[in-house]
């Protein structure tokens, strides 16, 4: 089929990843953050890698064509004055999204895939949502959106609910699409964490850490995560890990937290948090890079397996 996808946001290319496994492959990527950009290129480095603030990206001249953009786009709200002027015009720049419309006006994919956070459709009492589908739409893609968990979707036990774009601009490739059917959560905990052996000491809370009674009364389970919230322990709902989010990586203590079968306290490695995000055992987490940035990267990523299910499903609706 030797469909082409260009990434745009692109993180360590969780999306890409995902549709990779769906039969994909990605030809160009823009990422401004540097940490990122080292994480992406070990994964994927055949693809054409620009560092570039997008806002800086020339549509015609840097980008090849492509068929299917893939996006994971911060989600900022709309000036309303930006709006009326659209995404042509100076005044309606600053917002990322306007970046991706300009691309898709100069590039017309035929298809786009769009991801973010679960309340993009009530943010800003539902503007922000409102701009991005009409000016979607304007652009001639007939688009579909849908909220997924992936403990629900993707057989990885995180709660992580996103929403996901879909759009084509032929309408019956649009009618043809359908979202992915819920699917048993069948990983567990145990299957993705090691809590048999034991890892770098730094990972480890031990005595000498002043909430460490806490720690010790609250954790009593080992098919569970915890997360320390200043002053006490909460408990996650048994075999689910909760959101991972970005600020894993600001220090403090925002890693999710596990007892260890030996009755220790730690916090979820760099590994572990791309394992809650579905990402192969192959995937490379470079060296170099120290924890903070890796979990940072993994808490701004995506689920793989929910991507990789919806790339299936988007095969679907063009065969
Ligand atoms: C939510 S993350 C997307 C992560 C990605 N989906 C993944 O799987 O890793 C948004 C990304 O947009 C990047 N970004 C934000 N503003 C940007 C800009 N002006 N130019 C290029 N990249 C930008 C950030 O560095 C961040 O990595």
């Amino acid at each position: 089929m030797g469909l082409k996808c260009a990434s745009f946001f692109a993180g360590v290319g969780g999306i890409d990843k995902g549709f990779e496994l769906a039969g994909f492959e990605t030809i160009f990527a823009n990422e401004f953050d540097y940490n990122a950009s080292l994480t992406y290129k070990a994964n994927f480095p055949n693809v054409e890698f620009s560092t570039a603030d997008v806002r800086t990206l020339n549509e015609k001249t840097d980008v090849p064509d492509f068929d299917i953009m893939l996006a994971g786009f911060p989600c900022q709200a709309f000036s309303v004055a930006g709006y009326r002027q659209g995404f042509n015009d100076e005044k309606g720049r600053g917002n990322l999204f306007f970046e991706l419309a300009r691309i898709l006006e100069e590039k017309k994919p035929p298809i786009i895939f769009l991801e973010n956070v679960k309340n993009l459709v009530s943010h800003d009492n539902g503007n922000t949502f409102a701009v991005i589908s009409d000016t979607l739409e304007s652009l001639g893609y007939h688009i579909k959106h849908f909220v997924l968990n992936a403990c629900n979707y993707g057989n990885i036990p995180q709660t992580r609910e996103r929403i996901y774009i879909v759009g084509f601009r032929d309408k019956e490739q649009y009618k043809n699409f359908e979202c992915p059917k819920p699917i048993k959560l069948e990983t567990k905990l145990r299957d993705i964490i090691d809590f048999e052996n034991r890892q770098e000491e730094k990972y480890y809370y031990t005595e000498q850490c002043s909430f460490y009674d806490k720690l010790a009364e609250s954790m009593q389970r080992c098919d569970t995560c915890y997360q320390w919230r200043r002053v006490y322990v909460r408990e996650n709902k048994s075999n689910l890990c909760p959101t991972l989010t970005a600020n894993m990586g600001t220090g403090g203590h925002n890693v999710p937290l596990i007892r260890t079968y030996s009755g220790e306290f730690r916090k979820l490695t760099p590994r572990e948090c791309f394992n809650l995000q579905g990402f192969p055992q192959d995937f490379i987490l470079p060296k170099k890079l120290c924890g903070s940035a890796l979990y940072k990267q993994a808490g701004n990523s995506v689920v793989v397996t929910v991507i990789q299910r919806i790339a299936v499903e988007i095969k679907k609706a063009i065969e």
